[in-house]
């Protein structure tokens, strides 16, 4: 049957060990190793049709027609996917998210992984799990690690195919939870790629990228040994220092509002009495509390009562991305 259209659904992921800063902005060969968990229930879900009659790519975002920029990052993607497929046409783009966009919840890796697997979906093709992840990493290099299931690790790598993501323990394996503190669901100012391309302007990053490898490793080992002290530990260590480059960069990047702040320091009180809760941020200010499952409720009954705190996420450990329907 010859198809030409497919939805996939793609879940965000919050990485443990953070991507900041590449060795090829192209390419997005990122200049250390990364690993996340992805987001269940926090997705992103993408229809594309790729039809001849159409003059350029279309993008309809939430429902509305995208803005130019977005639709142009989209576009830009698609001609990466119509060189692999060996397709000429342009495609009509549908996505929407079910989770604040730009606040730091990583909606371009959702974003992308659907794009991808959807695109490659409409086409009729099937292409490996690992070469899903290097053309998502194209479009956003976060949407690398939203393709596979689970805990993810996405290797820095030296070339295109060799920058990939895979798994290295499923969903199930863990019962972390990620309890998601939202001080702002503004968009941000400042889009991750300009970020990626300014951390090389703080001295701290040859310092951030210089430890990246050990901490990647005694990461992954605390996962594997459900571990959380351990986890606990080098999470909030990498995400501080990921922060610090952020800081220190020129110009400067700010992502903390008051409330974020506040939380942190909340989250290691937390910590010190019992729970066993650890902060991590991406690029904005909302604060992702890992949890074990059994210590989620009280975390968010606390989020909630905090000052500054708009709304609260709770997601445990998602699966891969997938084509979710396909027709012609
Ligand atoms: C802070 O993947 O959004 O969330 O490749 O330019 O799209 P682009 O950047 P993006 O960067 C994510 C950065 C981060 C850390 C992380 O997810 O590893």
């Amino acid at each position: 049957m010859h198809v030409n259209r497919a939805t996939a659904r793609a879940f965000a992921n919050i990485a443990f060990i953070k991507y900041w800063g590449n060795r090829d902005n192209k390419l997005r060969l990122p200049v250390n190793g990364s690993l996340s968990m992805n987001l269940a229930g926090l997705y992103t879900e993408t229809m594309v049709r790729w039809d001849s009659r159409l003059q350029s790519d279309t993008l309809v975002l939430n429902q509305r027609a995208a803005t130019e920029d977005a639709r142009k990052r989209v576009a830009e993607h698609l001609d990466v996917l119509r060189a692999r497929l060996g397709l000429v046409g342009y495609a009509a783009v549908e996505s929407h998210n079910n989770f604040p966009m730009g606040a730091g919840i990583a909606s371009s890796a959702a974003a992308f992984a659907a794009l991808t697997v959807a695109a490659v979906g409409a086409a009729g093709m099937e292409l490996s799990e690992r070469e899903l992840t290097t053309l998502a990493r194209l479009g956003s290099g976060s949407a690398s690690r939203s393709v596979p299931a689970g805990f993810v690790e996405w290797y820095a790598g030296d070339t295109h195919e060799d920058s990939y993501a895979e798994s290295f323990a499923a969903p199930e394996y863990w019962d972390l939870v990620d309890v998601i503190a939202v001080v702002s669901a503004e968009h941000k100012a400042v889009v991750s790629a300009r970020g990626h391309q300014s951390a090389n302007t703080s001295e701290l990053q040859v310092a951030r990228v210089g430890g990246a490898a050990a901490r990647l490793t005694a990461c992954k080992e605390s996962v594997l040994n459900r571990d959380f002290m351990a986890f606990a530990d080098v999470v909030e260590h990498d995400s501080n220092l990921m922060h610090a480059v952020m800081m220190t960069s020129r110009p400067p990047l700010f992502y903390w509002l008051p409330a974020t702040l506040t939380i942190m320091g909340a989250v290691r009180d937390w910590r010190a009495e019992g729970l066993q809760v650890c902060y991590t941020l991406d690029a904005g200010p909302n604060v992702h509390c890992l949890c074990m499952s059994n210590h989620a409720p009280e975390v968010e009954s606390r989020l909630r009562a905090t000052p500054g705190v708009e709304a609260v996420l709770v997601a445990g450990a998602g699966g891969a991305a997938q084509v979710i329907t396909s027709a012609n």
